[in-house]
């Protein structure tokens, strides 16, 4: 099914001057961007982002990561979008996503991780809603 998943390409790629690289690999597997921004978050936004793991020993580590510098997010739809999107970024950890993903090519370490990619349909219309209104999310191609 034509689903959308919510892609961060997070700040450690952005310093790298890969964002054409990941976007490249989203395009060429079947992934259109129907919204994008680049924007710096706030420690805020970053927390409520990830209040999911608002319990995890890594959440402040995290939170401190992701306001470091600016991040590009985007809406990509396709089949099968969120799967896809997973499959192409590899495993959270770096060492030990399969050769050729997104996290093995860019990565650092598990929190300098490159992308974010939702996880499911229910969290992908929460962080698409996050982030990005009615207006901003294109339902077109032209
Ligand atoms: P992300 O997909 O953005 O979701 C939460 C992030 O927390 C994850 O990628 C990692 O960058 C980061 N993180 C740090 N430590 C861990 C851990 N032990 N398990 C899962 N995620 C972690």
């Amino acid at each position: 099914a034509t689903e959308q998943t919510l892609s961060i390409i997070k700040p450690d790629a952005v310093g790298k001057n890969v964002i054409g690289e990941i976007l490249s690999r989203f395009e060429s597997n079947g992934l259109r961007v129907k919204a994008m921004k680049m924007v710096r978050l706030t420690t805020e936004q970053a927390k409520a982002f990830y209040a999911v793991h608002a319990d995890k020993p890594f959440y402040n580590d995290l939170v401190e990561f992701m306001i470091s510098g600016p991040v590009v997010v985007s809406v990509l739809e396709g089949d099968n979008a969120i799967a896809k999107n997973r499959e192409l970024m590899g495993a959270t950890n770096p060492k030990e996503a399969d050769a050729g993903t997104i996290r093995a090519d860019y990565a650092t370490s598990i929190d300098a991780n490159a992308v974010h990619g939702s996880d499911s349909p229910e969290t992908a219309a929460e962080e698409v809603a996050f982030f990005f209104n009615h207006l901003e999310v294109f339902d077109r191609d032209a």
